[in-house]
């Protein structure tokens, strides 16, 4: 697929057949991650890929955060789990802390092209992804499951990586409303 296609294609999914992936297939995502622009050689990037047993461990963090101490039907359990466990891959992005104000800006543009690189590999080999946020990427106990150091790496996403059952149609502004031109 050429890289046109694969901007106009690249969709985020957010249902998964809980088919695998072919192999070669994340790591050349992973590559083209790594090919992303970052000011001053910072690259800022890290990917955790997790594995079966962080997946379950993921998957009961966000079942407590869910219920918030209540007793959730059956039913919606086994959905939040699934939505944790059906995707052929999770990759979890981190960016490298800074101090620096500026710098940690620049670096969080960087990371986003790297994300933005990995889904666009992805779709090119017919794969679909989704960049997510919320309670279960900050949360300290999704941390400790990952091995991830909050003090020296924040966690900026949840990559799912997989097989789409379904690929949504997404309207967009109309290009002229969003570009200007100066004389
Ligand atoms: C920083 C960032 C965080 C996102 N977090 C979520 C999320 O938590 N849940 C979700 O459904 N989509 C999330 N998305 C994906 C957007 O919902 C999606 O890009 C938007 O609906 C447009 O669809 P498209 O990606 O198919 O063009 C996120 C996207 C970005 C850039």
């Amino acid at each position: 697929m050429d890289l046109q296609n694969a901007i106009h294609e690249r969709r985020t999914i957010h249902s998964y057949r809980s088919d695998a992936i072919e192999e070669g297939v994340l790591e050349r995502a992973l590559d083209a991650a790594h090919q992303a622009p970052c000011h001053k050689r910072t690259f800022p990037w890290r990917f955790t890929i997790a594995g079966p047993r962080s997946r379950e461990a993921l998957a009961s963090i966000a079942v407590s955060l869910k219920s918030a101490g209540q007793t959730l039907p059956a039913e919606k359990i086994t959905s939040i789990q699934n939505k944790i466990l059906d995707p052929a891959q999770l990759v979890v992005v981190t960016q490298v802390r800074c101090d620096d104000e500026f710098r940690a800006r620049e670096d969080y543009a960087a990371c986003s092209c790297a994300i933005q690189n990995l889904s666009l590999s992805l779709t090119a080999d017919g794969v679909g992804s989704k960049w997510s946020t919320g309670g279960l990427t900050r949360d300290p106990a999704t941390y400790d499951v990952l091995a991830v150091d909050g003090a020296l790496e924040e966690i900026i996403g949840f990559i799912w990586v997989g097989i789409p059952a379904e690929t949504p149609v997404v309207k967009r502004p109309e290009l002229a409303s969003v570009v200007r031109r100066t004389p």
